[in-house]
């Protein structure tokens, strides 16, 4: 068990952990039912509102998945947390719960694949309707806000274009508006930057990446005030059953454990490799927010560079899609897939692949090339990553 006064990594290794009183197992053992048994004095303690410490149904909570819940609301700062099978369930879930028939969002340009389709095929048919900005300016959301408008979303940077979001801003302009500002954390990871701290009111995460960060399982998360949350869990979670198995969630317990650490490997790695890429001259342009190059490299510094700038770089080879073809299929070591976060550096071209089901014309007002590449950094020693980067750009 740990303190609110602990310091992140104490959190991130003691929050949440009960361990088994009855063995005095330090780890706490996996709960794997999908039922449980009750006695006439639970059920009666049920009926009459008091639910503390009483489980029903897996679909519902599980002992696991509460010590889950725990741990990432101490590092984020939440009220509560609820946790998903996927991060596409806690996106589609967070909104759904506040947007119905009839209402508008308002979204950054760039979005992940999923939440983009999510957006312009499912809402369509659901009659919501979203307004995506190429800018977050006070002038371009005051054009796109309407009567209907109930939530305003974006990632915290960019999903492939690193685009890096002014928190306090939307916060404020939000609440100013009456508007849910709900923010897609998954690139930072909560040991980067915190959401809920600049005052936004929902956050979400793919645990899928950073957070579980051993590439072993699908997973997202909810974070924000109890009524949001128990909102949800008493409605569409319920009825949708999008729960996340106890095996996944003691993973996670697992794996976020090591969260400071691994992180503070991405950045390390991703700021030498953003450097490195940048002096290549078969490159012609690389995305970093950690590089002063980045246009809101001073809004990064403010927001999360004490701590590092991530471990997501992109970049644009020379020769457009053919040249970021080539330069792919010549890669040794980094893994060719989609996904990110993991311990092992992973290359993809959001062109052919994540943004692969978004046309060309919708691609480039994105701002997404068909040359770009999106590099998750690793922990490998970033002078093998180098070397295997290196020997693929000499087939471009
Ligand atoms: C920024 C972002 N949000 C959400 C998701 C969806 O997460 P999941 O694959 O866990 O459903 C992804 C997946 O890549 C992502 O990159």
């Amino acid at each position: 068990m740990s303190s609110n006064e602990h310091k992140f990594a104490t959190k991130a290794v003691h929050a949440g952990q009960h361990g088994d009183p009855v063995t005095g197992a330090v780890v706490s053992p996996m709960f794997m039912t999908s039922t449980y048994e009750y006695t006439p004095e639970k059920m009666a303690r049920y009926l009459a509102g008091d639910k503390k410490g009483i489980f029903t149904y897996g679909r519902s909570r599980n002992p696991t998945q509460n010590e889950l819940q725990n741990k990432i609301c101490a590092l984020s700062g939440g009220e509560a947390a609820l946790v998903t099978a996927s991060g596409m369930s806690a996106i589609s879930l967070a909104l759904l719960s506040c947007v119905h028939s009839g209402d508008h969002v308002i979204s950054c340009s760039t979005v992940y694949s999923g939440t983009y389709n999510l957006f312009t095929k499912i809402f369509e048919e659901l009659n919501i309707e979203v307004t995506f900005l190429e800018e977050m300016t006070e002038e371009a959301l005051e054009k796109a806000l309407k009567p209907n408008t109930k939530v305003l979303y974006a990632e915290s940077v960019y999903n492939p274009t690193l685009v890096v979001s002014d928190l306090k801003f939307i916060a404020e302009w939000a609440k100013s508006k009456g508007v849910i500002s709900m923010i897609d954390n998954t690139f930072m990871s909560p040991y980067l930057l915190r959401p809920l701290e600049y005052g936004i009111d929902v956050v979400v995460h793919s645990t899928t990446k950073y957070l579980n960060g051993h590439g072993d399982l699908i997973g997202g998360v909810i974070i924000s005030n109890k009524d949001f949350i128990e909102n949800i869990r008493s409605s569409i979670y319920q009825e949708l059953g999008p729960t996340p198995s106890p095996f996944s969630c003691w993973l996670m317990l697992r794996g976020m454990k090591t969260l400071h650490i691994r992180m503070r490997e991405h950045c390390s790695n991703a700021m030498t490799i953003a450097k490195w890429l940048e002096k290549q001259d078969k490159i012609e342009k690389v995305i970093y927010p950690g590089l002063e190059s980045h246009p809101q490299h001073e809004l990064a510094k403010k927001q999360f560079g004490a701590k590092g700038y991530g471990g997501m770089v992109s970049f644009v080879v020379k020769g457009g899609m053919e040249g970021a073809t080539r330069f792919i299929s010549n890669i040794k070591l980094a893994k060719y897939c989609v996904s990110l976060g993991d311990l092992d550096t992973m290359i993809q071209q959001p062109a052919t692949m994540t943004h692969g089901k978004i046309s060309p014309t919708e691609r480039e007002r994105m701002g997404i090339p068909d040359g770009m590449i999106r590099l998750s950094v690793g922990i490998e020693d970033s002078e093998d990553i180098i070397h295997d980067l290196e020997q693929a750009l000499e087939s471009v």
